[in-house]
């Protein structure tokens, strides 16, 4: 498409699934690209706490020079959630996380996922979906996980440019690869 200086990408998903970690290890992995020293990484991705409301990151894009991330990190909090909205219309792709390692939350993940498809601001926006948490012993497969929240149903129906991505956003595998992806779907 036409390059664009500058993609807004809007994170969400339910309440510690991830999140606010995926973001900052996006960031981490700008600082990488620009050779800053960040010696402080494991802290800034391991000592999160919950959102309260929502935060704006802005970073480099670590994988395509020239182009600027709007990083739009929404508190999932069920009483924050209202707020997912303000930001719809602004963004050019949605990240969803869900927790690959708590499948007791899978039915509400789904929910929040159906609403954020669903919406009319939303529509044809290239989606990911972050199977978060790899890396614990029990988290799910990516395909369990996509079954679980009604990825493949809805699939059928999106009419957008959308991926299942399984990652650990504290190790960072398979966050790379999922960041170049929605690149190469917004620039
Ligand atoms: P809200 O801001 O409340 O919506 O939560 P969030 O989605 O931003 O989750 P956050 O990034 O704060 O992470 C919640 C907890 O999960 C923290 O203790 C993180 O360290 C942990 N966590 C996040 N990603 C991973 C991961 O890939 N693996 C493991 N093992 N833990 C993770
Ligand atoms: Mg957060």
């Amino acid at each position: 498409g036409i390059k664009k200086a500058k993609a807004t990408l809007l994170v969400v998903g339910l309440d510690n699934s991830g999140k606010t970690t995926l973001a900052r290890t996006i960031q981490t992995f700008a600082a990488d690209a620009q050779d800053e020293d960040y010696s402080r990484d494991q802290e800034h991705v391991l000592n999160v706490q919950p959102t309260i409301g929502f935060r704006v990151e802005k970073v480099e894009s670590p994988f395509s020079k020239g182009l600027k991330l709007n990083i739009v990190d929404m508190s999932g909090q069920q009483c924050y959630r209202e707020l997912w909205q303000t930001y719809y219309e602004d963004v050019q792709g949605i990240m969803f996380v869900v927790d690959a390692a708590d499948p007791r939350r899978f039915a509400e993940a789904k929910d929040a996922l159906v609403s954020v498809v669903n919406h009319q601001e939303l529509a044809k926006k290239p989606l990911i979906v972050f199977s978060n948490k790899m890396d614990l012993r029990h988290a799910g497969t990516g395909s369990q996980v996509a079954k679980q929240v009604g990825l493949n149903d809805l699939s059928v129906h999106l009419e957008r440019a959308w991926r299942l991505q399984g990652c650990s956003a504290i190790t960072g595998e398979g966050v790379d690869d999922g960041v170049k992806w929605m690149i190469s779907q917004v620039k």
